[in-house]
């Protein structure tokens, strides 16, 4: 049995700890021939591959990024959203030059969506999810999350040193497209005094008495933890740049801004990404070897497992008002600008 390996969207930490699980699985447990699809699914096209095996998928437990290379895939996509026979039929024969009996995609909400189309055209495949912003549909985590947060919470950590003794408000803007994983855990984690998600959007007046609120109480400085994706209503500016300028406009206190932006997605994975890669790895492995395809692995309830691609595709999760660690920072006084 013959499989290829391809990683699609944004790198994040994880992703070669999870490569290394299904490519080590498939060789030493099963028996297979493994083949890396380089740079995401147009490595499929091109035919742009390397062989993996065991000792060339030894050392990058620990490495950031992705030793197979990534991309944004929105011109695949197009030639399977497109109704185009000629594209499909292109796609259908790579995949049968290369000899493939399955193919594992790793990626985010992106990937899966093509990961199912891939599936609809009769290829043997299966997804494994993979973002730092924790918004893929289906599973409770993805790796990269752990790391990020990891990162983001240090950030906010090292943040409080100029706040406190400046006085000041520090603004600082977290990754999360849609969803606002990230700075609502590393918000919690790094103590921040305001927490703003693009799920449950904001009132400035509920950001400014905040702050104030603050100050009365003694303490001469806030924290504010921003996901880049909200929503503003009334400027073109980055969050972090809005609302910094916003909150010293007008509450007159010293501001400051921070967008800690791609150093959440670099780097070596923590020992959480790194085991949650290795176990999702094997399973995508375990589903191939038993001919299952069309799923994405996931982690739910603790248990790795896994789900149609059918049901996730295209889905996405978020933060609502009755998250749990939203809920117990309400009860704690952090305040979410609403
Ligand atoms: O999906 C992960 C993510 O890091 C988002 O938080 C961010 O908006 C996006 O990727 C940026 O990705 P890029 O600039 O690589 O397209």
């Amino acid at each position: 049995m013959k499989i290829g390996i391809l990683t699609s969207g944004g790198d994040c930490p994880g992703i070669n700890a999870t490569i290394r699980g299904v490519g080590k699985t498939a060789i030493n447990h099963y028996g297979m021939d493994v083949i890396g699809i380089l740079n995401g699914f147009s490595g499929l096209l091109y035919k742009d591959v390397i062989e993996l095996t065991d000792p060339s998928l030894s050392g990058i437990l620990n490495l950031g990024g992705t030793i197979l290379g990534t991309a944004r895939e929105k011109t695949f996509r197009k030639m399977i959203t497109s109704p185009d026979e000629k594209d499909h039929q292109q796609i259908k024969e790579c995949y049968h030059e290369l000899g493939l009996d399955g193919l594992v995609c790793i990626g985010g909400n992106g990937t899966q969506r093509t990961t199912w189309m891939l599936s609809k055209l009769g290829l043997n495949v299966i997804g494994v999810p993979k973002t730092i912003d924790n918004d893929v549909y289906g599973t409770d985590i993805t790796f990269g999350f752990d790391s990020a947060v990891s990162i983001a919470t240090d950030a906010i950590d090292r943040l409080h040193s100029t706040a406190s003794s400046h006085r000041r408000v520090m603004v600082i803007e977290l990754m999360g497209h849609h969803a606002g994983w990230i700075a609502l855990h590393a918000g919690m984690a790094g103590g921040a005094d305001i927490i703003l998600l693009p799920e449950l959007g904001y009132r400035m007046e509920a950001i400014m008495c905040k702050i104030n609120k603050r100050m009365e109480l003694g303490k001469a400085y806030s924290i504010v933890a921003v996901a880049e994706g909200i929503k503003i209503k009334d400027s073109n500016e980055r969050p972090a740049i809005y609302f910094a300028r916003k909150i010293e406009e007008e509450t007159g206190f010293e501001t400051r801004e921070t967008v800690l932006g791609y150093i959440q997605r670099g780097g070596s994975p923590t020992a959480y990404d790194r085991i949650l890669g290795t176990m999702l790895g094997g399973h995508a492995a375990k589903l191939i070897h038993e001919g299952k395809f069309g799923r994405m692995v996931a982690k739910i309830d603790n248990k790795i497992t896994d789900v149609s691609l059918e049901d996730v595709a295209g889905k996405l999760r978020l933060v609502s008002s009755d998250t749990p660690l939203v809920l117990q920072g309400k009860r704690m006084g952090i305040s979410f600008g609403v």
